[in-house]
């Protein structure tokens, strides 16, 4: 690490320096929180480790399911007699106290040297109480909410014994084919980063071995999001130079804000397997960053090594994801079956293994696993579903809600909030009352029944007399009739609340990668119908991804993407369509048109043929239109911009300013970045400001604009506020072409802009 520094040609980077810090004077917060970076807890490993035999070593590097599988199954079941000898180190997929406890009893009682299991589960977005997918969540621009969330999620889980979560996922997503989009926070880097550094403070606390900490995993490490084609588990080829300024910032971001455990991912990147990378897993997370946690694999990750051409047989799996750097074998048993024998014939050294060993100790310390291994069964149920977890749901929710859309309807103002003129209202579709679509994947012990749906939040709003009710379709079915039915409800009522989109279990999530993106089933003729009713229509949608429906975005006047909001869908919905509360959310994922354009996102690379003539580059050499990066049939730009989100007000943003013109790349400092941002509307409003900027002249070329901040402001109607912005030197430091974090001397230009395709930039000269 530190030579690693050194070479750097300035330390602009504050990453080097907290790397650094971190080996020499462990007296950070992040120690102090979580405790695997404590020296103070070596010795106690140390003495543990040199009790143990080989196998039992090796036993805690093995961890397998023990309830509903999560991949494709193992066959094992014999855990009970394999915990008593010390085979086992970890269990998943279990979620009550009282199975946790009657492991951990076998563990503590019966296994020679009573080393306690940790027990882990993919608690994603919440565990009992259901929030927003994260997708969701990260639409509010909010960290201190999600950070919120997860400690809701880890009181709840840490009841039941749960001491470990798979989550956050921090992959970039830039393909809404890839149904894991939803799991994460989005395609930008910079709030990704935030988020993840959320969730972890959020689960972890501010001691791991407080009795409500649940440690965190940032998964997958890495570039699983590059999936090629969106379609799920597929390779992906990422440069080191996109890696380093694109897919890794999250996860050091994680690691930053103590993550205990990193999960290796499926995909191959340039070849190879992300869990046999040693680039990935050792030079750069270990050496580089620092990482004094578990590694842990995928779902048998290390069994499809074989799959992915790199092992011939389940022993060389083992070692070569080993020798790699992933320190535990999440079920594929390969590690459990070779790992001691071939440390015996000498192919796999055993200070290696004792590394590891370290790395899992280190975190069931941390955990205060031995001091208080048992769940209290008493605590258990009380934990759950408490008054300010499901009043912060609804907060959450209502702060997710993308207002996409919002034209004028009849008498001219917008649908949205809805007015008391509209007295009798119909909700069609078929999400209005889907209570697991609700949920989203990876719903914990989430149930329906714990989700007030919009028709009920609605009916309990409006009363029955009110409210006309026909779901018109299914998701992916539906008869004539039944179109002619909903169109029959419609005529009858002054607007329509129309709920649309993909189911929120079936076709989002793992292994739920769609080539269409469109509305399923008969969705689409059923939105067409009524809309050609001539009602005014708001359109509800739940999805994970976004949809391409641009013929919606053309004829329906109100669009409200609401995601897939959790257990309180119907009162967040409800208080946002009436304006109790504003949608404030802002997309985190460029919306596209059509699938034709994806992969799709703002940060990207400009090419030496841009379209887009308002580039701030030179103007190219002709006005030939012909031969620039487009196609011929399909525009370039999203339907909707990252970014972008509206209210029930409107700002105007004045132009940006910087306290400086220049700056100096060798000494870079701190600059104020601001701009005037007026509430025009009649309203009282919430606006996420964003901060972007852009090199030009460097010797890597770098994206059109990335984002490097963003607040949240509130505005009376007619107020005008100077919303500052630090830039920070870091802000423009980039890996260059001698694979380096360095700030070079450039020109640059700085937003401060509603989304990343508006506003007018201020111009900045990064000198040497
Ligand atoms: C998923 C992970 C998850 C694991 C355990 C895998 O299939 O890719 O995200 O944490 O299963 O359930």
């Amino acid at each position: 690490m530190r030579n690693l520094c050194t070479t750097i040609a300035f330390s602009v980077l504050l990453a080097c320096v907290a790397a650094e810090t971190k080996s020499e004077a462990p007296t950070t917060a992040i120690e102090a929180r979580t405790g695997i970076y404590d020296p103070a807890l070596d010795a106690r490993v140390e003495a543990l480790l040199r009790k143990m035999t080989l196998e039992e070593k090796v036993g805690q590097l093995v961890q397998y399911s023990a309830g509903q599988p999560t991949g494709p199954g193992t066959g094992r079941t014999d855990y009970e007699d394999m915990i008593a000898k010390g085979q086992i180190g970890a269990l998943f997929n279990i979620s009550t106290a009282k199975e946790t406890n009657a492991y951990q009893r076998i563990a503590v009682e019966k296994s020679r040297l009573k080393i306690p299991i940790v027990f882990g589960l993919d608690v994603i977005h919440g565990f009992r109480t259901i929030f927003p997918v994260p997708l969701a969540m990260a639409s509010t621009w909010d960290p201190k909410l999600v950070e919120q969330s997860a400690r809701i999620a880890a009181r709840e889980a840490s009841a039941t014994g749960i001491r470990w979560t798979f989550s956050p996922m921090v992959d970039i997503a830039r393909d809404a084919r890839w149904g894991r989009m939803t799991e994460g926070a989005g395609e930008d880097p910079f709030l990704g980063s935030e988020m993840a550094a959320a969730y972890v403070r959020g689960y972890q606390g501010m001691r791991l071995d407080a009795p409500a900490s649940i440690a965190a995993t940032a998964k997958h490490y890495v570039g699983y999001g590059a999936a090629e084609g969106g379609r799920d588990y597929n390779t992906t080829e990422i440069s080191e130079h996109t890696l380093r300024q694109i897919y890794l910032p999250p996860f050091r971001a994680a690691v930053d804000a103590g993550a205990a455990t990193i999960m290796s991912a499926f995909n191959a990147i340039n070849g190879v397997p992300a869990s046999a990378n040693p680039f990935t897993l050792r030079q750069v997370l270990r050496e580089e960053w620092g990482f004094r946690g578990i590694v842990d694999s995928d779902w048998e990750s290390v069994r499809e090594l074989i799959q992915h051409g790199i092992a011939n047989d389940r022993e060389t799996a083992a070692r070569k994801a080993f020798l790699a750097g992933v320190d535990v074998d999440m079920a594929s048993s390969v590690y459990h079956d070779y790992l001691a024998a071939l440390v015996k014939s000498g192919q796999v050294p055993e200070a290696r293994i004792d590394e590891s060993v370290r790395n899992v100790l280190r975190v069931k310390f941390a955990l205060g696993l031995f001091e208080r291994p048992y769940a209290d069964e008493s605590r258990e149920a009380a934990a759950m579903l408490r008054p300010d977890g499901i009043a912060l749901a609804r907060t959450v929710a209502e702060r997710s809600f993308v207002l996409l859309k919002n034209a004028p309807g009849p008498g001219g103002a917008p649908i949205l909030p809805l007015s008391d003129r509209f007295r009798r209202i119909a909700l069609i579709g078929p999400l209005a009352d889907d209570l697991n679509s609700a949920l989203g994947s990876w719903a914990g012990l989430g149930r329906g029944e714990d989700v007030t749906s919009l028709e009920a939040a609605l009916a309990q709003r409006v009363g029955a007399q009110s409210l006309v009710r026909h779901k018109g379709v299914g998701i992916t079915d539906g008869s004539d009739a039944d179109l002619a039915a909903a169109v029959a409800v419609a005529a009858t009522a002054d607007v329509v609340i129309l709920t649309l989109g993909e189911s929120g279990q079936a076709m989002t999530g793992e292994a739920a990668s769609r080539a269409h993106l469109g509305l399923p089933g008969r969705q689409q003729e059923l939105l067409e119908k009524i809309v050609a009713t001539g009602k005014p229509v708001a359109l509800v949608l739940f999805s994970g991804r976004p949809l391409t429906l641009p013929w919606a975005f053309e004829h329906v006047p109100a669009v409200l993407a609401a995601w897939l909001p959790g257990i309180q869908a119907g009162p967040a919905l409800v208080r946002t369509l009436f304006g109790d509360s504003s949608p404030t959310g802002k997309l985190v994922v460029s919306w596209p048109y059509s699938v034709g354009q994806l992969p799709i996102y703002y940060n990207a690379l400009n090419t030496g043929r841009p379209a887009n003539k308002k580039d701030l580059t030179e103007p190219p050499g002709d006005s030939d239109d012909m031969y620039v990066s487009r196609y011929l049939d399909e525009r370039n730009e999203p339907q909707f911009p990252f970014g972008h989100g509206l209210t029930y007000t409107t700002f105007r943003y004045g132009p940006a300013k910087l306290s400086a013109s220049s700056l100096k790349a060798s000494a870079p400092m701190a600059l104020a970045a601001s701009a005037e941002v007026t509430n025009t509307g009649s309203r009282a409003g919430e606006e996420v400001v964003q901060l972007y900027v852009r090199l030009m002249g460097t010797s890597v070329a770098q994206p059109v604009r990335a984002l490097k901040g963003f607040q949240r402001v509130a505005l009376a109607p007619g107020e005008t506020k100077e919303v500052t912005f630090s830039l920070r030197p870091d802000a423009f430091a980039l890996w260059n072409d001698r694979n380096q974090w360095v700030v070079e001397p450039a020109k640059a230009a700085v937003w401060v802009s509603p989304d990343s395709a508006q506003g007018t930039p201020a111009a900045l000269q990064i000198l040497p």
